[in-house]
This record gives C-alpha cells, structure tokens and sequence, in this order.
C-alpha cells in the first residue's frame, strides 16, 4: 500500500517550535525562536514605509501577469546597490547579476540545486554552528556537508585562528557558506581585517563561495553591516550572496529576496544567469510580485527610504536595548551565569549557551520558547515580558 512505512517527518527546530507555541495555553507564553522581530507590544506590525508603499500600488492598479524569471530589472537595480554600494559598481571592481528569488530560503536553494548540477562532488562547509536549515536545503540537493570551526563556547565570541586553519583544510573546489552578518545562531560577526584574512584564504585556496546576507541593517547600518560582503566581493574572482528582505523590511510572509552572483570576468554574466534562470524555472519558475514591488517603490523615494531607515534603526536600537537589559537583570537576580556576551552579539539572536535540558525545563515548566541549540531571539524581549524570561532563566540556571 502507498506510504503504509512512511515514518513521520521530525518538526522543524524553529518552526516546529512556533506550532508548539501557538497551541501552549499559558497566559505567560513566549516565543523566543523564530527570527522574527516584536515591538514592545509583542506585536509583529508592518512597517510604516510598507503601509505607505502598499497605499501607492493600490493605486496602481497593476497587473498580476507573471514576472521574468530573474524578478524585476529596477527591483534588482536597486538590490545590487543595496549590497555592493555604488562605489564598487561605478569603479566596475565586480560584475553582478542578480535574480528576485521567494526569499532568503528561495536563494540559498537555487544555487544550491545549480550548483549540484556543476560539481555535485563538491562538499559544502558551514560554520559550526549555523542556521538549522542550511545543511537540509543543501543535503537534500545531493550535497554531502561538513562544518569548520567557528565559535568559542569559553569565550562566547569567534576562534578566528581555528576558523582560518580549518578553513585552509577544505579541499580546493569545495563549496563554503558563510553568513554576511548578524551570524545566525552566534551573533558573533567578523571584523574589517578578519574578512580580507579569509576572503584571502578562500581565494587562494580555490574555495566556492556562498554568503547567506539575511539581516542587513540589524547589527550596525545597512551600509556598516555590508562590509563583509563588499571585502569578499572585491578579492573573490566569483561570489554567490542570498539576501533577504524578511527582516529588514519585515516582508517575511512575502517572500522576498535575491540571489547574486558577482565576478571578475564580465563574459561570464550572461553564461551564469542563463543557467540560473533554467534551474529557477524548475523550482519555482519566477518570483513573487508584491514583495519586491514595495522594496523597489520604497528604495526609488527619497521620502519612503527615510521612513524605512527610521524604522530599522528603532527596531535595531530596541534590540540592542533588550539585550543590555536581559544582561542587567540577570545581574540583579544574582545569576551565576555570566550573561554579559549578550550585550556585544549582533542582530537578532543570542547564542545563549543554556544547555538543552534547561532549554527544554524553559519551554515545559515556563513556556518560554528557545531554540534547541540555545539560540535566543532577543527582538522577542519586550519591557513587558522581560522580568518574567530574566527570573526563569535565573530559577533555571541560578
Ligand atoms: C530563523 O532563523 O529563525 C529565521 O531565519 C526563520 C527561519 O526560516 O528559520
């Protein structure tokens, strides 16, 4: 009979957490795992450029007729300057093309099922750790994969030295997948100088690369937080960035995001995004329209793209207030635990180091909602839920 052994597929580990969430009767519940930012009302709004974007394609009247493959030819203008910035594109350092993709998620599976097509042998690296979905998109493409070092759980911060070296171990040809910035679980980022270094290594060493850029804009700016890309950009003869408006623009159940491939060698565009375009069909055969039509309108008024900074940098600033606050309560309890890292992580998330017994005791006996691995997302710490995460967190570490 049909699926009669068909073993029930586990629940997603960020996810699955919010269907768990969303079932959990307790008045006190909080949902501190998936990505997604709360105001101090523990309410997801729509930002307010949005709404005001959405009034002006309203009166539009425009038509649902499917969009090119590749999205969008002023949406993607706007999105290549987003994240490689005017200078690198009028000094033609790189050659990028780009294609409008169903998110960051949509990016990351379309190089990954063409990149199969060109060197499936290829091992592809993450960062140990990383986002919980990386290694299924690209597993289930036919990858195998393998992690290089990355975090220090004594020091709360990168080990830089064995990243590097065992990064130099990745045999030439392989793929690596790096994370732009806002590090998704850590919040540790690279510094200016530690980019070149790797950039560098990874040039020398023939290694393909892969920079998921989800979070531009939460950690310092939108211009500050491209620096990595921009480094790899310049040195790297190839590069592959998925980018995401999900955060940054609060479009996550638009679907909104870019895949871009830049590169030294001009000839080489028309060949790539051919190809890109032929595996993108297969999949989901050409974007989503509303999304990056409200990026695309917001970016091209000088009006609207000051109301979007506005509203990313309150929302980055409130983050970053709710950490220095976790960590000053967490203090005032007495917690034995050092929490001070929190303060220095960038962008959405903590990685917590609260081990997975006390992340499951959080969840049954609090129904605060941590990622397994100890991930925190700290833009669902409100004024008003703070006290209450801070003392359970106390009672279970304390
Ligand atoms: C997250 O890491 O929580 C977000 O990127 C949402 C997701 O799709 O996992």
């Amino acid at each position: 009979m049909l699926f009669k052994d068909l073993k029930e597929a586990a629940k997603d580990p960020i996810l699955g957490l919010s269907e768990e969430f969303n079932n959990d009767s307790n008045p006190n519940k909080v949902n501190l795992a998936v990505g997604v930012y709360q105001d101090d009302n523990g309410k997801t709004s729509t930002f307010e450029s949005v709404l005001e974007a959405e009034k002006i394609i309203l009166d539009m009247d425009l038509s649902k007729s499917y969009k090119p493959i590749d999205g969008d030819k002023e949406f993607l203008k706007k999105s290549l300057e987003m994240i490689f910035g005017e200078k690198i594109l009028e000094e033609k350092k790189t050659f990028p093309i780009g294609l409008n993709t169903p998110g960051g998620t949509g990016a990351l599976k379309l190089v990954s099922e063409f990149l199969n097509e060109f060197s499936s042998k290829s091992t592809v690296w993450f960062s140990n750790p990383t986002w919980a979905n990386h290694k299924p998109i690209f597993e289930s493409s036919g990858f195998k994969t393998k992690g290089y070092d990355y975090f220090d759980k004594n020091s709360n911060n990168i080990d830089f030295e064995n990243m590097i070296s065992s990064i130099k171990s990745i045999p030439s040809g392989d793929i690596i997948v790096l994370h732009g910035c806002c590090h998704n679980p850590t919040g540790c980022d690279l510094h200016e100088d530690q980019w070149k270094e790797l950039a560098n290594v990874l040039k020398q060493n023939n290694i393909i690369t892969i920079c998921d850029f989800a979070y531009q804009g939460l950690a310092d700016g939108v211009e500050q937080d491209a620096i990595g890309v921009r480094i790899l950009s310049e040195i790297l003869d190839d590069i592959f960035i998925c980018s995401s408006y999900s955060k940054n623009f609060g479009l996550y159940s638009e679907r909104v995001g870019c895949l871009f491939y830049s590169t030294k060698d001009k000839n080489k565009c028309e060949k790539i995004l051919s190809q890109l375009k032929k595996t993108a069909r297969t999949i989901y055969s050409n974007p989503p329209a509303h999304g990056s039509e409200i990026v695309k309108i917001i970016l091209n008024d000088d009006h609207l793209k000051k109301l979007w900074i506005k509203d990313l940098t309150i929302l980055r600033e409130r983050i970053k207030d709710m950490r220095s606050s976790l960590n000053s309560n967490l203090i005032k309890l007495g917690c034995k635990k050092d929490f001070s890292f929190i303060v220095d992580q960038k962008g959405m998330f903590s990685f917590s180091g609260i081990n997975s017994d006390d992340v499951n005791k959080l969840k049954d006996e609090h129904s605060i909602y941590i990622v397994g691995s100890g991930r925190i997302n700290i833009a669902g710490i409100t004024t008003k839920n703070i006290d209450y995460i801070s003392g359970c967190i106390n009672k279970i570490i304390g």
